[in-house]
Formats: C-alpha cells, sequence, structure tokens
C-alpha cells in the first residue's frame, strides 16, 4: 500500500528510558532505584553490568538530542527518572530532579519534536520498595504524589503522557519470575502487583487531567499474538492460557472494568490464588482501572507460539532456527504485530494507539564496520512498519511508531550485552555512530505520510 494512507497527525519517533540511557546515578540528589539495587547483587544481570554511567545521557542529552534532529523524527519517548524527582519516594520533590526534565522538553520542543513522556519505566525508588514496593498500597498513593510532582511542573508543555510501561513485566518478570527488580519470586504477590500498578495507572489519570489539560493520556502495554503449537484442545487451551494471563490481564480490567474470569480460574488452578476472589480488589478499583484514557501504547516485539505443559501451564515452543532469532532469541514475526493491533481494535476499541516501540537486538555483523552493518536490523524495522501499515489499513486508528531504540543501553537483565540501537555506542568513549538502520530510518521518516515510495540509496551525511 502507498504511505499516503498514513493519518496526517502520524508521529514517527524514538523511544529510551531514564534508567537505561541517563547514568549520573547519584548526581543532583538522585536516590537509588530498584534497578540500582538490583544491579548490585552478583548473578542479575548477565554482563555483571550496573547503569550508573549508561550512555552518560544525563550530560550529553544536548548532543542526542541532535541525533533525533538529524533522524527528523516528530516525537520522542523517555521516562522520567522517579527517584531523581523524589529520592525517598515522599515528601517534597528534588527541584534540581525537575529542572532536568524540565531542561529536556523545552529542548525538545524548540526542536519541533514532541515529548512523550513515561512516568513509570521500572525504576522504582528503592526507598519505596523497602516500604513493600507495589505489593504495597500504599505505592499507589506515593505514584499519584510523585505524579503530581511531575505533571505540576511538566503539565503545560508535555501532550503526551503514559503512566506506566508494561505492567506485566514489572509484575511478572520483577515479582514472579524475578529476573527484573525487585528479584522476587512471588506468582501471589505479582497478581497484586498488577492490580497495584493498574490503579495507580487510573489515579494518575486523574491527576493528569487536572495538571495537564488537554494532554493525551494512556498506558504502555506490551502485546503478543499467541499461536497453539498444535491444533490440539490441549494447545489451543495454553494458547487461551498466556492469552489471559499476558494480554487481556491489563486490557480487560482497563476497557472492560473486570479481571478475565478463565484466567482467574487458571490462576487458581496452578495455586497462585486461593480462590477466585481477588482479596487485593476493593469496592471502586475496577472503575478507577477503567477511567477512560486517550491512547493505548502498544510494544511489540515477537509472537507467541505455545503448547500445553505440566499442570496446563503454556510452554513456549521455538518454531525457527537459532540463526532466525534476535540476540534475544525472539522470533521474527511481523504479521504478529498486525494481528495484535487488529485484535486490540475488535475487542478493546481504544481510541488512538501509538506503537510506542518496537525494534530488535542482533549480534554484530564480523568485518571491520562490523556493527554499523545492521541489515537484520533494517529488515525487521521494514516488514515491522509494512505491518503497522497494514492494521492501519484495515481500520486501526494506529496514530504513530516508536524504535526503540535511539541508542544502544542498559538492557536490563543482559546489562549492555545486548544492543538495540539506531545508533552504537561505544560505551568506552561514549562515541555514538550511525548504523545502516539508522541512515533507514531517517529516510523512511523524511517520506513522511506523503512520500509514494522508500529512497533506495540513503544519504550518507553523518549526524
Ligand atoms: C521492553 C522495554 C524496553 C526495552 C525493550 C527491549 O520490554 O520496555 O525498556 O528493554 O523491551
Amino acid at each position: 500500500m502507498s504511505l499516503q494512507s498514513l493519518p496526517d497527525d502520524f508521529l514517527w519517533g524514538v523511544a529510551t528510558s531514564a534508567q537505561q540511557i541517563e547514568g549520573a546515578f547519584d548526581e543532583a540528589g538522585r536516590g537509588e532505584s530498584i534497578w540500582d539495587r538490583f544491579a548490585r547483587a552478583p548473578g542479575n544481570i548477565a554482563d555483571r553490568s550496573d547503569a550508573k554511567i549508561a550512555c552518560d545521557h544525563y550530560h550529553r542529552w544536548r548532543d542526542d538530542f541532535d541525533l533525533l534532529k538529524w533522524l527528523g523524527v516528530g516525537a520522542y519517548r523517555f521516562s522520567i527518572s522517579w527517584s531523581r524527582v523524589l529520592p525517598d519516594g515522599s515528601g517534597a520533590a528534588n527541584p534540581a530532579g525537575l529542572d532536568f526534565y524540565d531542561a529536556l522538553v523545552d529542548g525538545l520542543l524548540a526542536l519541533g519534536i514532541q515529548p512523550f513522556v513515561t512516568l513509570n519505566h521500572w525504576d522504582l525508588p528503592q526507598a519505596l520498595q523497602e516500604r513493600g514496593g507495589w505489593t504495597s498500597r500504599a505505592t499507589v498513593d506515593a505514584f499519584a504524589h510523585y505524579v503530581d510532582a511531575v505533571s505540576r511542573r511538566l503539565g503545560d508543555r508535555v501532550g503526551h503522557w503514559a503512566t506506566h510501561n508494561e505492567p506485566w513485566c514489572m509484575a511478572h518478570l520483577g515479582y514472579e519470575k524475578g529476573v527484573h527488580a525487585p528479584g522476587l519470586r512471588v506468582p501471589s504477590a505479582s497478581l497484586r502487583v498488577a492490580h497495584h500498578l493498574l490503579l495507580s495507572h487510573g489515579r494518575a489519570v486523574e491527576v493528569l487531567r487536572r495538571n495537564a489539560a488537554g494532554a493525551e493520556i494512556g498506558i504502555v502495554l506490551i502485546l503478543t499474538s499467541v499461536h497453539p503449537a498444535s491444533d490440539s484442545q490441549a494447545d489451543r487451551d495454553a494458547a487461551r492460557h498466556l492469552d489471559g494471563s499476558f494480554n487481556r490481564w491489563y486490557l480487560d480490567p482497563l476497557y472492560r472494568g473486570r479481571y478475565p474470569e478463565d484466567a482467574v480460574a487458571d490462576r487458581v488452578r496452578l495455586g497462585h490464588l486461593a480462590s477466585p476472589d481477588l482479596p487485593f480488589v476493593k469496592p471502586g478499583d475496577l472503575e478507577v482501572i477503567a477511567t477512560p484514557t486517550d491512547f493505548l501504547g502498544v510494544n511489540y516485539y515477537s509472537r507467541s507460539v505455545v503448547k500445553s505443559g505440566p499442570a496446563a501451564a503454556p510452554i513456549a515452543v521455538q518454531v525457527v532456527s537459532d540463526d532466525e532469532l534476535t540476540a534475544m532469541g525472539w522470533e521474527v514475526y511481523p504479521q504478529g504485530l498486525r494481528e495484535a493491533l487488529e485484535r486490540v481494535k475488535r475487542d478493546y476499541a481504544p481510541a488512538r494507539i501509538y506503537l510506542t516501540e518496537n525494534g530488535a537486538a542482533f549480534p554484530d555483523e564480523p568485518g571491520p564496520s562490523a556493527h554499523l552493518a545492521d541489515v537484520r536490523r533494517v529488515d525487521y524495522l521494514r516488514s515491522h512498519v509494512a505491518a503497522a501499515q497494514q492494521a492501519i489499513s484495515l481500520g486501526v486508528p494506529l496514530h504513530g511508531y516508536f524504535v526503540w531504540s535511539l541508542m544502544d543501553n542498559f538492557e536490563w537483565g543482559q546489562g549492555f550485552s545486548k544492543r538495540f540501537g539506531l545508533f552504537h555506542v561505544d560505551y568506552s568513549t561514549q562515541r555514538r555512530t550511525p548504523r545502516e538502520s539508522a541512515f533507514w530510518y531517517r529516510d523512511r521518516v523524511s517520506a513522511g505520510a506523503v512520500g509514494s515510495a522508500v529512497r533506495q540509496h540513503h544519504t550518507r551525511r553523518q549526524p
């Protein structure tokens, strides 16, 4: 299809998050985050790194904004470090923390780039973790307090706000699998955590409506398209199960004001819940969670193929050879993006959708300027942009696409070993160098909504 069919207001952007790029972990009053603490414990980060310096974006943001300008993007999705703003998680805001984000917002606006702010991209202040973290209902109030402090300061200039990034990852990977901060392995706690995240989202929407009148407000979910490994009843049930715990556990409360009954029953069967009554849900909570929003942010990386395992729980099945997977071990499956978007439109009908993350890590190619010839990343992005366009042609209200990520960064439990950037980062010098994919995306962005084809020959001028 031609590019003409993109909505006029379609935003091309790139995404990052505070913990993954900023560094300056103890500067200007910043408090410790759960990821700072998690990275200190041996064995938690694959390459034994931490995010104390990361991309040093805290000091280099002006140069990094030159990269945004060079790419020509219309929007930049970044997150605010909660513990930079509220080092202890409560009380008065740290003025230097707010000043930093104030400068970022003004810097973007001066370049004509729309700031797309995520309030919680996983980096809870450690001080709040010590009071129970997201298992404690008091953290819901702490989040509303933090969102109030940030939006009072930035609400006059930021037009897009996302409350949380991927509550599934925080709840499941952080509290059930223990592979993300805070590193707990308590399945029943993860359901409580998911509920508090959702509840705090609803509370934050109310705060943002007050402090950022006219802004678009939403939440970012990671979604996957779930396929059964075979047509057997058991495998189809495993697919239903995964869809329930991964996608619908979040979409149903947000858009229907209830948790999915079948997924609750699965948790009872697995012994994660004593009964289908969810003890952490208080009267009125679900109404707050279902407070209307303006957009749904969707992060999409891959599909899931599952078969039925012990206790009928879903088990992931790899259907392509190892060398076809990304460096994260994820299958490249662009149709899954179209499927996930169509499904969301059909079953939940959000007013607007932004694809708030999409991208891939690949091992660097061998050869002289090895890390720059990222043919596989270009293919990944090209095929996913095409799938997004197909979804639009099928009526999905998609209004923006953000590449994960602007540059290589601290990839959580994988440390610096996995690289997602359009720009390669040399961590010893902090030099950023555009990969082939940066040139490709730059051309794609400049073709915008009106061009008829993506230019075949990249302009080789460096940023
Ligand atoms: C997403 C996260 C993002 C990044 C990508 C690869 O789940 O939101 O921070 O780590 O995965």
